[in-house]
């Protein structure tokens, strides 16, 4: 039996482009990611690869209606609640505060939508975990500006967060700057709005814009303690250990310098310096950070408060070129672990992996751990009765809970809660379907945009009340 620790926050998350939906309403702009369609498009659109800047009868873009929680949020909430919700994870939609980006003024409308998401949150006792950008920017940002490879967006995402800051001074506590800070790397068009162009140096556009994120990530940390000193701000990596492919050190180094190029970012953001390592390697290969004045005092100064990540599943690394079997992964692929099952999707399944995971991130940033995303990936299916018994669902998410609970028990590593991805059947971030179901409430709406957004519980919408009522201490499926 696991025990957790009294106020625990234990709830479910989602993204704006994944469930909103109403992308033209409310006074709303357009959003890099209303233009991802689904189809083989998705992937050179969401690295940059390819220009796709405005809709066309061709493909099918889901962020438009998704699962239409703009219109339906009281209903989902409600929901959360009924399961006994502690801790809601959900992001701001850029272009519903500032349509464009660059205005002076925000959309009053965008900010009336949060506020009265937050406040019916409040009536049920649910702590909202803001993530202030997810995948999504302004399209006007990426016209005119080039997305985060310009500095300025620095000041627009300044305007922003103050705005955030300051409308819900009393409604919101724990703020998320970037959502997977480190898929700048592998989707620079969801993750800073970049497309490249023609023979550009792609390394050196994506570290320059990391650049400017994480300025502004330090800069909204500052502002968000001015503005309320019990705020608390917290990094977010796509994590997932990588272990070496066998004991050769060249694997095993190998496996380092991945690790690195993920923890790259969480080490500016958690201890406000720019690793060696990273300084080094960028310089080998000819690319200069385009440090400004000011800009390492202001990292050093605004750290966050808490590491939030996200796990799905460990990665492999091997520096054979003979070992080159590929499983899927969180947008990035790995090489096949032999030791693990893989989801539908052929995402490995490697629960005591988000134990290491866990003490690696400890051990690096000895400040308190948030999961903000876990989860499985199913193709749930409505039985002869009308009901999902997603059964695989609740034995996937029992075994991570269960390592969870070792690290705090065993490794006494301080976690202050867990979000699981996708607590409401939303959109998919990597390929946009809605077959690749997480929740523990059914939506009925399909690939290709059919169905009646009815929400059904599943299975495990009952099991994991089990769990928050029981804090933890009963994951027995039911
Ligand atoms: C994370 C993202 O990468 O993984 C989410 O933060 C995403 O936005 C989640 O949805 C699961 O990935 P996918 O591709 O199955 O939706």
């Amino acid at each position: 039996m696991v025990k957790f620790p009294e106020g625990f926050l234990w709830g479910g998350a989602t993204a704006a482009n994944q469930l909103e939906g109403a992308f033209d309403q409310g006074g709303r702009g357009l959003a890099n990611v209303d233009l991802v369609p689904t189809g083989p498009d998705r992937y050179p659109i969401i690295t940059g690869h390819m220009k796709h800047f405005s809709f066309d009868e061709d493909h099918f873009y889901p962020a438009k209606e998704a699962i239409d929680f703009y219109h339906r949020y009281k209903e989902d909430i409600a929901l959360f609640a009924e399961m006994g919700f502690k801790a809601y994870r959900m992001s701001i939609a850029w272009s519903r505060i500032f349509p464009k980006g660059d205005e002076l003024e925000p959309n009053e409308d965008g900010l009336a939508f949060y506020q009265s998401v937050f406040e019916e949150l409040h009536k049920y006792g649910i702590e909202p975990i803001v993530t202030i950008t997810h995948f999504d920017m302004p399209m006007h940002l990426i016209h005119e500006y080039g997305g985060w490879r310009n500095r300025k967006l620095i000041d627009f995402y300044e305007r922003l967060v103050t705005t955030l800051f300051t409308r819900y001074k009393d409604l919101v506590t724990y703020w998320i700057t970037f959502n997977e800070i480190n898929m700048i790397l592998h989707a620079p068009f969801m993750g800073a709005g970049i497309v490249f162009n023609e023979g550009e140096n792609e390394e050196e556009i994506k570290y320059t814009a990391a650049h400017h994120e994480l300025l502004a990530s330090a800069l909204a940390t500052k502002i968000a303690h001015q503005i309320n000193p019990n705020n608390k701000l917290g990094c977010m990596i796509a994590a997932g250990q990588y272990y070496p492919h066998t004991h050769n050190p060249a694997d095993v180094r190998l496996a380092q310098i991945m690790d690195q190029e993920n923890y790259f970012f969480i080490d500016v953001q958690s201890r406000g310096v720019y690793p060696n390592y990273a300084l080094r390697r960028l310089a080998a290969q000819g690319i200069q950070i385009p440090f400004e004045k000011g800009d390492e005092e202001l990292l050093k100064e605004n750290t966050v408060d808490f590491i939030s990540f996200s796990y799905y599943s460990s990665r492999v690394a091997s520096a054979d070129p003979k070992v080159n079997q590929q499983t899927e992964g969180n947008i990035f692929a790995s090489i096949k672990n032999e030791y693990l099952k893989s989801s539908e999707w052929g995402w490995q399944i490697d629960p005591l992996g988000f134990r290491i995971t866990m003490n690696e991130l400890y051990d690096r940033y000895q400040k308190p751990l948030f999961v903000v995303e876990n989860g499985l990936g199913a193709a749930d299916k409505l039985d002869q009765n009308g009901r999902i018994e997603d059964d695989y669902r609740i034995a996937y998410l029992k075994a991570h809970i269960e390592e969870m609970g070792k690290s705090i028990e065993e490794d006494g590593i301080p976690v202050i809660g867990y979000t699981s991805w996708g607590c409401i059947d939303l959109v998919s971030a990597g390929t946009g379907e809605m077959k690749k179901r997480y929740g523990y409430i059914y939506v009925d709406r399909d690939n290709e945009g059919k169905g009646t957004f009815k929400r059904i519980k599943k299975k495990s919408f009952d099991w994991y009340k089990q769990v928050i009522a029981t804090n933890g201490s009963n994951l027995e499926n039911i």
